[in-house]
């Protein structure tokens, strides 16, 4: 049964509302995840940005009981978006260890795989409300590091993400499944409970690769995009030091 999680009313056209439901997604809703994935696949204008993920992942690191969760949202009996995530324990592809996270709590990484919206529903901040319900649900199952990997072209993508408070902290390209894509690797800790504050900020051109890895390697984070044109693959990052941060239960 549809255990739904959010509901509410989207915006089609300027004449046609429809309503949603987000609801946590299980095994048997993998081929409508497929079908929605191939789709957004096949229309991307750059494919440097998206890598999808396969159904064999999505079956046993996604939606097998304590390996991951998904999120759908419906319109009518129609998939339109999802979010993946995958928890990927004290295994050697926890991105953890990558921003020296302590050993100890490897065990409360979550990995945010994948999100797709279908096209005619963007611009509804879909991926942003699927990640609000996502981390409440993550910080109560007792996973509090929340990681990701974005490209540093995908403006919508990463301005979510940013916006959902991550930052940058590592930029590099990488193997496996990407096959030596550039990729951002953005981290929260949920359990910070006042936003960080930065020093010395300077803001970099996204496609300024090396200057952005200069500055990572420097103890610099991401933390603010911003753009003067709507150019899709043209925008800014804000990279700052941040000062130290105290950390708490966000959701009490
Ligand atoms: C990334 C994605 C999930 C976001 O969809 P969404 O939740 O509907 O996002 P929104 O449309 O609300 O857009 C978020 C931001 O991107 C901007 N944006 C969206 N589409 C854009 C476009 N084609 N060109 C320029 N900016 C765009 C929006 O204006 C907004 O920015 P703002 O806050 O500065 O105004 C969707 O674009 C998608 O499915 N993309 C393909 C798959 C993908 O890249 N997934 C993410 C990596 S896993």
């Amino acid at each position: 049964m549809r255990q739904i999680v959010e509901s509410g009313t989207l915006r089609r056209t300027i004449i046609q509302d429809e309503d949603y439901e987000m609801v946590i997604l299980d095994k048997s809703n993998i081929d409508e995840m497929m079908e929605l994935q191939d789709r957004i696949v096949r229309n991307l204008k750059n494919p440097e940005t998206f890598v999808m993920d396969s159904r064999e992942f999505i079956l046993n690191s996604v939606l097998e009981k304590g390996k991951g969760l998904a999120i759908g949202v419906y319109a009518g009996n129609k998939l339109i978006a999802f979010r993946t995530v995958s928890f990927p324990g004290n295994t050697e592809v926890n991105m953890g260890r990558e921003i020296d996270i302590p050993e100890e709590e490897l065990e409360h990484v979550a990995h945010l795989e994948s999100t797709v919206v279908d096209l005619e529903y963007r611009g509804n901040r879909l991926q942003a409300k699927m990640m609000k319900r996502t981390f409440k649900i993550l910080y109560r199952l007792g996973y509090y590091h929340i990681l990701c990997t974005v490209s540093p072209f995908n403006y919508p993508s990463l301005k979510n993400v940013i916006d959902a408070g991550l930052v940058v902290k590592a930029l590099n390209q990488r193997s496996g499944q990407y096959g030596g894509k550039w990729r951002f690797l953005l981290a929260r800790d949920l359990r910070e409970i006042t936003p960080k504050e930065y020093t010395l900020s300077v803001e970099v051109k996204n496609y300024d690769l090396e200057k952005q890895q200069m500055l990572l390697n420097k103890g610099f984070e991401g933390f603010l995009l911003s753009r003067d044109r709507h150019i899709i693959d043209e925008f800014f990052v804000h990279y700052g030091i941040p000062y130290k941060d105290n950390t708490k239960d966000i959701f009490e």
